[in-house]
């Protein structure tokens, strides 16, 4: 470090040579108090004492950015970019180190945006250094208080260090510097990996390149020398992994590692005495130009052309966002329209074939026999449920949208087939064609002739049947009482099932996804369409329920419907038997993702957003629908990950089976210990503030990733909503979360909403409309109290 420095600081004539094609005002080395900038005009940045780095502002799309770019060379090569997730910047804002000693922006429209956390303290002095660094520093003009290099974004400068727990993003585009699709995490088991930063875990599935160092300990961190030394140390002593040999040139050079835009880690090299030359890469983490997952967006895909990444959409789909290729493709025609027979044409959808060598995120939902191709080719086609289908040779997997991570491999042999809804105009011909931007245009006027004609069918027929119903309407009840099966499905679009055929679904019962309070689920394949699915046999006690009484709460449940809820597919009410038909959740409950996989732990953001899901669905079933449904058992195992890692409630509405009248004081305690409010113990009415005490306990669990109960640990610790207060009390909230990524002002409103929803007392309780508020951030939460200060015994 000192020595690179020092060969900084000896090009600083030569520097002054080179050409600025900036206007950048005298280099001045150290920022003082009352200081400012302006997006235009003659003072856009601080420079460093050679001249090489300038801090300031520089144009991004839309606006302006601030940060830090190297200024010194022909082309603005930016290396550090403030507050990445905030709108561009407006050519009327203001960056100011303030006469307190803070590192602001301000903006005509009133918000200021602050720059630096320096703890509350004002820093003294301000200096852009010749290393690219810039530090805000005490009073004492030694200490200190922030710096850039400590919040890396998607650059790594030599002395810098990207340190266990943090992270590289890419940027969207080279113009535009907010924070992308790929992310370089260095772990804080000590391994270094590239993942794609779309919003979904980062489970080790989707990484793109690693390090090969996993439970290399901790305090790993990934260095970058003056020579383009590229390494991870651990403990600033211990060699783990060499990324380069190093050994470059030092003098008047600049070596950068960037997560570029395109996910792909490159060393740059940048000669500053030859003022012609341009960056040079000496090591890449990948020569294959697709490799950075998620780089086409859904449903897209990556091919080189020109030795550049290009993304193309899948036959049949066009760009949602042209020019940005990560925002994926959506199909042109929707696929509601599956059913519907191309008239004396042929039919309405057939199977294309992919390139050869395709693969894609695996989330197949049916796995249907087929030993060959056209068998399953046909199996898709048949099914209105599946999108696409790749056939492996041993296996056909029935896909739904979207296609994740769509590749062109060489190492895989698969033939990928994607559905492909054909117009009226085609004649089927020649399926492996995709249609042209004309025949395209044509077919969607066709297709929407087609639309509206069906529409104003459908108009008319819901009119004559109106009318009908309107003059049949005794007949029409009567009809119900004697039919209720019928009209069920049709109502609600419920499957009813017998026993038998779901013996056979289930393949005899034999394969178990587990057990729950209500009884034991079991894995099945459903035909026409196929599609996997869970299948709930409920204990004796809930079928003691009539016929009639659990076909109306089986329509109540079948009534709801929204994401965060597992959706009924059917049921069984066959002589005693009771079974429930559900949809399959690829990736079990949200216990096994809490606590079981530690490696696959949901990050921070993932976990505010699941717990986001939870409360919406709740929020769901006691405002939105209908009749109110009070869950009475809401706990990790109750909560479904789906494959997209959407959390969705299961077992609601079956607590109602159990006994009908659910504001009646009860006897019996339902639910789960551990998450039942304390009213069920005092024979206090049951309301809808039960689950929001739950779900102030599950709350805890995921903000902890620990469960509620755990005697492994020191006995203060052991019982966690008591162990939250505690740590809430003393000011201790880091005690419960050791995870680096945790934006503690976020946990601390976090556990705030948590101590809120488990008061004793349920009246101080919210609702969850405010739960969801209140996790939104739309509201402002109160100081809790003590949630077991409500001691009167009923
Ligand atoms: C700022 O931008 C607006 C339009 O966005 C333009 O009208 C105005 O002249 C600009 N001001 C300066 C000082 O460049
Ligand atoms: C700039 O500030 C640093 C740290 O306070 C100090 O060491 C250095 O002497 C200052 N340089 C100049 C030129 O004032
Ligand atoms: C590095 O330090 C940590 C704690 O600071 C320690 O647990 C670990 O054993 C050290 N690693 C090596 C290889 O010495
Ligand atoms: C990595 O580099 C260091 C420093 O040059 C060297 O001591 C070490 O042997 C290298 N390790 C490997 C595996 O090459
Ligand atoms: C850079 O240029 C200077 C002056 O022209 C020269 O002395 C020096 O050797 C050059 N450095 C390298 C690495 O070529
Ligand atoms: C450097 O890059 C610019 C723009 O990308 C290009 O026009 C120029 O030819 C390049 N120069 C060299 C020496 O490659
Ligand atoms: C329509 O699909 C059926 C099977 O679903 C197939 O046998 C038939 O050949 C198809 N017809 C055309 C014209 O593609
Ligand atoms: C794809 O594979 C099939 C069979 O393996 C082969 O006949 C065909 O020529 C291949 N197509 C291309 C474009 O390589
Ligand atoms: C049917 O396909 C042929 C060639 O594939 C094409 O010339 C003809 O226009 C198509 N028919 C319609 C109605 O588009």
């Amino acid at each position: 470090m000192a020595t690179s420095s020092s060969h900084l600081a000896s090009f600083l004539s030569f520097v002054f040579t080179i050409l600025f094609t900036f206007n950048i005002a005298k280099a001045q080395s150290n920022v003082t108090r009352g200081s400012s900038l302006r997006p235009t005009g003659a003072t856009t940045s601080w420079l460093s004492p050679s001249g090489l780095y300038a801090f300031g502002f520089y144009p991004q799309t839309g606006g302006y950015a601030v940060g830090i770019y190297i200024a010194g060379i022909a082309e603005r090569t930016v290396v550090w970019t403030a507050k990445r997730d905030t709108l561009p910047l407006s050519n009327d804002s203001t960056l100011r180190f303030t006469t307190d000693g803070r590192l602001v922006v301000d903006q005509p429209q009133g918000q200021q945006i602050s720059i630096s956390d320096t703890g509350g303290i004002g820093a003294a002095v301000a200096s852009m250094k010749d290393s690219g660094n810039f530090v805000l520093y005490d009073s004492d003009q030694r200490t200190i208080l922030w710096q850039s290099f400590d919040h890396p974004t998607d650059t790594l400068l030599v002395g810098q260090r990207l340190v266990a727990g943090q992270a590289l993003f890419s940027c969207v585009s080279v113009a535009d510097y907010s924070i992308g699709i790929f992310k370089l995490s260095m772990q804080i088991d000590g391994h270094l990996l590239t993942f794609p930063n779309l919003g979904f875990p980062d489970v080790t599935a989707t990484q793109y390149w690693w390090s090969n160092t996993p439970d290399t300990g901790p305090n790993v961190a990934l260095n970058l020398d003056s020579d383009g030394f590229l390494y991870l140390l651990q403990n600033s002593t211990f060699y783990i992994k060499n990324l380069t040999q190093g050994g470059y040139r030092r003098e008047d050079a600049i070596y950068r590692l960037k997560i570029d835009v395109d996910g792909i880690l490159r060393l740059y090299f940048r000669d500053l005495n030859n003022t012609g030359q341009n960056d040079s890469v000496i090591w890449v983490s990948s020569t294959d130009k697709c490799v950075g997952r998620g780089l086409c967006g859904v449903n897209g895909y990556c091919y080189v052309m020109n030795d550049a990444a290009t993304c193309r959409c899948l036959p049949g789909f066009d760009f949602v966002k042209p020019g940005s290729w990560s925002s994926g493709c959506k199909r042109y025609y929707t696929a509601e329209t599956c059913k519907i027979p191309d008239g004396d044409k042929g039919n309405f959808s057939q199977m294309t074939r992919l390139p050869n060598n395709t693969y894609w995120e695996d989330a197949a939902y049916a796995l249907p026999k087929a030993s060959n191709q056209e068998e399953c080719s046909l199996a898709c086609t048949n099914d209105c449920k599946c999108e696409a289908a790749l056939f492996t040779g041993q296996s056909c997997r029935l896909q739904k949208l979207p296609l994740l991570y769509v590749q062109v491999r060489d190492s895989e042999s698969n033939v990928g087939l994607i559905k492909v809804y054909v117009a009226s105009v085609n004649n089927g011909s020649n399926p492996t064609n995709y249609p042209s931007d004309q025949v395209r245009k044509v077919r969607q006027v066709k297709f929407l002739v087609i639309a509206v004609s069906l529409a104003s069918v459908a108009v008319l027929v819901l009119l004559l049947s109106g009318v009908i119903m309107w003059r049949s309407h005794v007949w029409a009840y009567k009809k119900i009482s004697e039919h209720v099966n019928v009209q069920l499905f049709e109502d609600v679009g419920l499957r009813g099932f017998s026993y038998a055929e779901l013996e056979k679904i289930t393949d005899g019962f034999k394969v178990e996804l587990g057990r729950g309070s209500f009884g034991i689920v079991y894995k099945g394949i459903i035909e026409s369409p196929m599609k996997m699915v869970a299948v709930k046999k409920l204990k004796k006690e809930l079928a003691q329920e009539g016929e009639r009484e659990f076909q109306t709460e089986m329509k109540v449940i079948g009534r709801t419907y929204h994401r965060n809820l597992t959706r009924l597919l059917g049921y069984c009410c066959d002589g005693p038997e009771r079974l429930l038909v559900l949809e399959y959740m690829t990736r079990g409950s949200l216990a096994d993702v809490l606590f079981h996989y530690k490696e696959s732990k949901p990050c921070w953001t993932e976990r505010i957003r699941i717990a986001l899901d939870i409360a919406h669905g709740i929020f769901y079933l006691h405002e939105e629908c209908e009749t109110p449904i009070i869950h009475c058992d809401i706990k990790p195992q109750n909560i479904l990950m789906d494959e997209y890692g959407c959390a969705k409630i299961s077992d609601f509405g079956l607590a109602k089976l159990l006994e009908h009248d659910q504001t009646k004081t009860s006897t019996l305690i339902r639910g789960t210990r551990g998450y039942v409010a304390p009213e069920w113990h005092k024979k206090l009415p049951i309301t809808v503030k039960v689950d929001v005490y739950s779900f102030g306990i599950v709350l805890f669990e995921i903000l902890c990733c620990r469960r509620k109960f755990d005697n492994s640990l020191p006995s203060d610790e052991a019982i966690l909503e008591e162990w939250v207060y505690e740590c809430y009390e003393t000011d201790e909230l880091f005690k419960l979360v050791n995870d680096a990524d945790v934006d503690r002002r976020t946990l601390e409103r976090m556990i705030k909403i948590g101590l809120w929803c488990t008061q004793e007392d349920p009246s101080l309780r919210p609702s969850m409309k405010k739960v969801v508020l209140m996790l939104e951030g739309t509201v402002k939460i109160p100081i809790p109290p003590n949630p077991t200060s409500f001691l009167s015994v009923v």
